[in-house]
């Protein structure tokens, strides 16, 4: 079934001049890309999109490295691209993401890890909500 996915690619990603990269996979697995946007992370936008995070040990620092610069903002269409999505990219800590995976050849961080994508139909429709109010659910 075709589905939308929310992802991001964060200032770590921006910085380190992986945009291309990082899209490029995406394209080459056979995703559409439906919206995309430049945009910098406030604190509003960060407590929201991470509302499930907030109370967390680790959250500080993650707000303060995901409002530190800007990041792509992107819509990504496919079959079961939720799912697929998640799997290119790998597990969280890119330590321990597996080889072949953005993250396990990308990344040596578990908060600096290049890339966020939904993790669930309904987690999907919340965060593309909120990054791109005027996309249609
Ligand atoms: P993301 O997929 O954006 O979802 C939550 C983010 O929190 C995660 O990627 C990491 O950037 C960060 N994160 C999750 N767990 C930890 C942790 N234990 N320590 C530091 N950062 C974390």
């Amino acid at each position: 079934m075709t589905e939308c996915t929310l992802v991001l690619i964060k200032p770590d990603a921006v910085r380190r001049g992986l945009v291309g990269e990082l899209i490029g996979r995406f394209e080459r697995k056979g995703l559409a890309i439906e919206a995309m946007r430049l945009r910098t992370m406030d604190a509003e936008l960060a407590d929201a999109h991470y509302a499930e995070h907030v109370a967390r040990d680790f959250y500080p620092p993650l707000k303060a490295f995901m409002t530190s610069g800007p990041l792509v903002a992107l819509i990504l269409s496919g079959d079961q691209a939720i799912d697929v999505v998640r799997a290119l990219i790998g597990v969280t800590d890119g330590r321990k993401a597996a080889a072949g995976t953005i993250r396990g050849d990308l990344s040596l961080s578990n908060r600096e890890n290049l890339v966020h994508a939904s993790d669930s139909p309904d987690s999907a429709k919340r965060e593309i909500a909120l990054w791109f109010p005027e996309h249609p659910v």
